[in-house]
């Protein structure tokens, strides 16, 4: 069990250092970034480079024995005993479009479990954070997931793979089974985000496959912590590594384990969408 203040320091500096490069990240915004691309969809911009150095530069300032693995090219250090992963934005393609929907997302591994998160949303100035066991908070007060325990009222939230155009393994036959059995889906374009918004149950759960450490790392944590669950596409026990996230207030979990399993089947053996 994780003594809880042992992590203030590290909450404190993690908070800092994302509301500093998230409002770089609201102010840049506005003035246009030079993007470049990564893959045909993938774009990275010049502030996810900014935002990155700030953040590093920060952290690897007060802390500097851990490691960071971070989405613009940081690996270093990644098997330390204290690891930071972080996404220094979230939400990119948004950001490139001035959509106003992206993040700032900072987690800390201890031994290899995920023990702080941080999300910041600079537009609407909203900081979530959990420690492991410490329960999960939004600007100080604290958040639990939604009540909601069916389908059919649930409001859901997912993204799609960059590889979207060369891969099947897609995640569009998820959306269309989702599509016509929940109240509703959305795709905003930043997992933390999503993730956060199923802790204080404006979603009520998130399904996405193909993520990458830093998208959910902080947001998975923050899910638990406020009383939800997260799982890989099976139910079985998600990491941060792992290719499938599933994360709901519990109550329509097994719900949604059913309808993804059907997109798991082969479409021959499917038979048309009831199942
Ligand atoms: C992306 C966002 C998006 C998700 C993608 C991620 P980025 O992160 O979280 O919502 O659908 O899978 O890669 O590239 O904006 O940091
Ligand atoms: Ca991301
Ligand atoms: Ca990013």
């Amino acid at each position: 069990m994780v003594i809880m203040a042992d992590w203030d320091r590290h909450l404190r500096a993690a908070q800092a250092a994302a509301r500093e490069a998230g409002a770089m990240l609201r102010s840049g915004m506005e003035g246009g970034a030079r993007i470049s691309f990564k893959g045909a969809v993938d774009l990275v911009t010049e502030f996810d480079c900014r935002a990155q150095d700030l953040i590093v530069d920060r952290l690897a300032a007060a802390f500097p024995d851990h490691g960071f693995l971070a989405e613009e090219g940081l690996n270093r250090g990644e098997k330390n005993e204290l690891c930071w992963v972080i996404d220094p934005l979230d939400g990119t393609t948004n950001f490139a479009h001035r959509f106003p929907i992206f993040a700032v997302s900072i987690a800390l591994e201890h031994q290899g479990r995920v023990v702080l998160g941080v999300v910041y949303d600079p537009m609407r100035e909203e900081i979530f954070h959990a420690l492991e066991g410490g329960g999960a908070w939004l600007n100080g007060s604290g958040i639990r997931v939604s009540a909601v325990d069916n389908l059919d009222r649930s409001l859901l939230a997912t993204g799609f793979p960059y590889d979207l155009r060369e891969s099947p393994v897609n995640n569009i036959v998820h959306f269309n089974h989702f599509l016509i059995r929940a109240q509703a889906v959305r795709r905003c374009g930043s997992a933390a985000l999503d993730l956060c918004h199923v802790a204080c149950g404006r979603f009520d759960g998130f399904w996405e496959l193909k993520l990458k450490p830093w998208d959910q790392a902080a947001g998975a944590l923050i899910v638990e912590e406020a009383g939800g669950h997260v799982t890989n596409f099976e139910g079985a026990v998600f990491l941060i590594s792992s290719r499938e996230c599933l994360a709901t207030n519990g109550l329509i979990h097994e719900a949604m384990i059913r309808i993804l399993a059907l997109g798991k089947e082969k479409p021959e053996d499917r038979g048309g969408l009831d199942g």
